[in-house]
């Protein structure tokens, strides 16, 4: 199943104003991005991969943590923020960044011998746009070396003035309004992931380890 509408959303106005608020969006996930650290096994030469690395900020974090020997590859689909990724780490040989859908690309070039292995794939609030979640971790798991981990963070189902204030201003002026569609919603992993909120609260992120 293709991730089409997360595309449409991320290389549209969603990416452009991610892109644009990068300063302020990283202040205000501070807290959550170090919690994620903090209990991320980063060690220096490690493989690490990020998904829906956005403008690169967690990339970039970890980069520093795994120090030359390591390397962090960051994924994503969003065009406008992978530009200012790249331009956030100019002259440095770790992070790079793709243009990929781990849920539907090949993360390997065609005819390569090996698959590309991670000691750790992490994400903060990237992984909850997949059209088909259990497709796209068994992906990301055939890359990882027996033992690594997979650790992400997602907002909860709590209520969260980030999504509903803006939605109940709306519907003051506008009455009721349609349901919003299913997916992708930014909260579809709220059963599985332990609970963000805005402002984000001093919770672990989800780990599983292969
Ligand atoms: C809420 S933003 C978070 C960006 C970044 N991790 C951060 O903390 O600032 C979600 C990101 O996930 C990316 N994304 C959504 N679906 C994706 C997919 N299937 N594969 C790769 N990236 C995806 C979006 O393009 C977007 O950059």
């Amino acid at each position: 199943m293709a991730n089409t509408a997360t595309h449409d959303i991320w290389n549209g106005q969603s990416g452009r104003d991610w892109a644009d608020n990068q300063r302020a969006l990283d202040i205000f996930l501070r807290d959550a991005m170090d919690q994620l650290l903090a209990d991320l096994p980063l060690t220096p030469g490690a493989n690490v991969l990020d998904i829906g690395c956005g403008a690169g900020t967690l990339s970039l974090r970890m980069a520093d943590q795994v120090a030359e020997t390591g390397a962090v590859l960051g994924l994503d689909v969003s065009e406008p923020l992978l530009q200012l990724a790249r331009r956030r780490s100019v002259g440095r040989d770790s992070p790079s960044f793709r243009k990929l859908d781990i849920q539907t690309d090949d993360l390997d070039q065609p005819g390569a011998k090996s698959a590309t292995r991670f000691d750790l794939c992490a994400s903060q609030i990237g992984m909850m746009f997949f059209s088909d979640p259990v497709r796209a971790l068994r992906r990301i798991r055939a890359h990882l070396c027996p033992g690594a981990v997979i650790a992400f963070n997602g907002w909860g189902q709590d209520d969260n003035p980030w999504f509903s204030l803006p939605l109940k201003v709306a519907e003051r002026h506008l009455g009721p309004l349609p349901s919003a569609p299913a997916s992708p919603a930014p909260n579809n992993a709220a059963p599985i992931s332990p609970p963000l909120s805005a402002p984000p609260r001093r919770r672990g992120p989800w780990l599983l380890r292969m």
